[in-house]
C-alpha cells in the first residue's frame, strides 16, 4: 500500500525504529558481551540463567537501558501508529474496499475466539481486532518503521523478515500441493512467500485477526496475487473438510498459543491432511537452543512484551507433540545452521500407525 503519512507521524515512528536499532543492535550487544565475558560457562536450566543474567548484569547500564528502551518502544509503537493511521484513515478504507465484493472477507459472526487468543500480544491495545485498521497499522506501519530496522524478540536488528518466511516456505518436500493450508496467516506475510515458493498451489489462509485478514485481501489484490482462499476461522476448528490439505503449515504462530491450544491445533492439522500429507513450522527455536544471554532476553517477553506463553511454547517439547498427534518423521532444524527461523517437519502417516508393518 502507498501510505503518505504526515512528517510528525513518520518521524515519530522513524525515531522508534532507530532507537530499537540502537537498543538492540548495540546496547544489547554490550551486555551480551559483558555477560559472555563473566561468564565462561553459564548454566543450562533456565531458572538459572535468568538468576545468573540478573546477578551478573545487576550494574550493567547497557542491559538496564536495553530492556527499559524495548519496553518502551513496545507501549509506544501503538501510542505512535494508531493515530498515524487513524490520520490517513480514508485513503486505507478506500484500499481495503479495493477488491470486489466477491473477493472480500465473509466474517463468521459465530466464530467464537479461544481465550488465548484475546491477549494484547505485543502490548496490542485491545488485541488482534482491538481497532478496525489494525492490520494495517501493524503490517504498514509498526513492522515497516519499527520492527523490520529495530529487530524484536528472535529477530535481531537488520534481518530480512521476508527472507525467514521464504526460507520456512522452501522447507516442505514437494515441488507443489493439491491444497495448502496455512493458520493463522494474519495479512498474508507468510501467505505470499508460500504463493511464491509454490505458484498455482491453491492456499487457503486461515485466521481470526479481520482487519489483518481485510488487509492481506487487498494486498493480494493490489499484487495480482491468486489462489488465496482468506478464511475468517479458528484455527482449532477451520471447518474445512476432512483429509483435503497435503500441507498444512504456520509461521510464527505457536508462541502464541498454551499448551492445550497447540495440542487442539495439531489435531487439527492432522484432521486436515490427507495420508502422507506434511505439516511445516516455523518458529523460534527452542530456550535450549540458545546461549545463556540469549534465553534470558527472549524469556524476558513472557512477562515484559506481551508474550504470555512464550516460556511455556519454547520449553514445550514440539517433536513429542506432534508424535503424540500422530504424525511421524519428524525433523526439527534451524535453518541455514542457525537458530532462527527453527523449522519443525512431519508427515502424516499414509496409514494408522499400528497398521504400518501389515
Ligand atoms: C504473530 S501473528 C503471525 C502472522 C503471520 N503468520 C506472519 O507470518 O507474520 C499470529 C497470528 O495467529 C493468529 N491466531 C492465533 N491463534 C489463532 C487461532 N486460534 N485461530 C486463528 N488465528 C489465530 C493471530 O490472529 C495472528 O494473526
Amino acid at each position: 500500500m502507498d501510505i503518505r503519512l504526515r512528517q510528525a507521524h513518520r518521524a515519530g515512528l522513524e525515531f522508534l525504529g532507530s532507537t530499537q536499532k540502537f537498543s538492540g543492535g548495540v546496547l544489547q550487544a554490550t551486555a551480551r558481551r559483558e555477560y559472555d565475558e563473566a561468564v565462561p560457562v553459564p548454566p543450562t536450566a533456565l531458572d538459572e540463567r535468568r538468576a545468573s543474567v540478573a546477578q551478573v548484569l545487576a550494574d550493567s547500564p547497557a542491559w538496564a537501558f536495553d530492556r527499559f528502551l524495548t519496553r518502551w518502544v513496545a507501549e509506544e509503537v501503538y501510542v505512535r501508529a494508531l493515530p498515524a493511521v487513524e490520520s490517513i484513515r480514508p485513503t486505507v478504507e478506500a484500499w481495503l474496499a479495493s477488491p470486489p465484493p466477491g473477493r472480500q472477507l465473509v466474517e463468521d459472526p459465530d466464530v467464537v475466539p479461544p481465550q488465548y487468543w484475546e491477549n494484547e500480544f505485543h502490548l496490542t491495545p485491545g488485541g488482534w481486532n482491538g481497532h478496525d485498521l489494525m492490520g494495517p497499522a501493524i503490517t504498514e506501519l509498526v513492522f515497516h518503521y519499527v520492527l523490520v530496522p529495530g529487530g524484536v524478540g528472535a529477530v535481531r536488528t537488520g534481518q530480512a523478515r521476508k527472507d525467514h518466511r521464504a526460507t520456512v516456505a522452501r522447507a516442505a518436500h514437494r515441488e507443489s500441493y493439491r491444497h495448502i493450508v496455512e493458520f493463522g496467516a494474519s495479512s498474508g506475510r507468510y501467505t505470499f512467500a508460500l504463493t511464491k515458493a509454490y505458484p498455482g498451489s491453491p492456499v487457503t489462509a486461515v485466521d481470526l485477526a479481520v482487519s489483518s485478514l481485510r488487509h492481506g485481501i487487498a494486498t493480494a489484490q493490489a499484487r495480482g496475487i491468486e489462489g488465496i482462499e482468506w478464511r475468517h476461522a479458528d484455527i482449532e476448528h477451520t471447518g474445512l473438510p476432512d483429509g483435503t490439505a497435503d500441507l498444512v503449515t504456520m509461521f510464527s504462530l505457536f508462541h502464541e498459543v498454551p499448551d492445550a491450544g497447540a495440542e487442539a491445533i495439531l489435531a487439527e492439522a492432522f484432521r486436515l491432511l490427507e495420508p502422507g500429507g506434511e505439516f511445516l513450522l516455523g518458529e523460534v527455536a527452542p530456550y535450549d537452543r540458545h546461549s545463556a544471554f540469549d534465553a534470558v532476553v527472549l524469556d524476558w517477553e513472557t512477562e515484559n512484551r506481551g508474550e504470555p506463553y512464550w516460556r511455556e511454547a519454547l520449553g514445550r517439547d514440539l517433536v513429542g507433540m506432534l508424535e503424540r498427534a500422530g504424525f511421524v518423521d519428524v525433523t526439527s532444524y534451524g535453518a541455514d545452521g542457525g537458530v532462527f527461523p527453527w523449522i519443525t517437519h512431519a508427515v502424516k502417516p499414509d496409514r494408522p500407525q499400528q497398521d504400518r508393518t501389515t
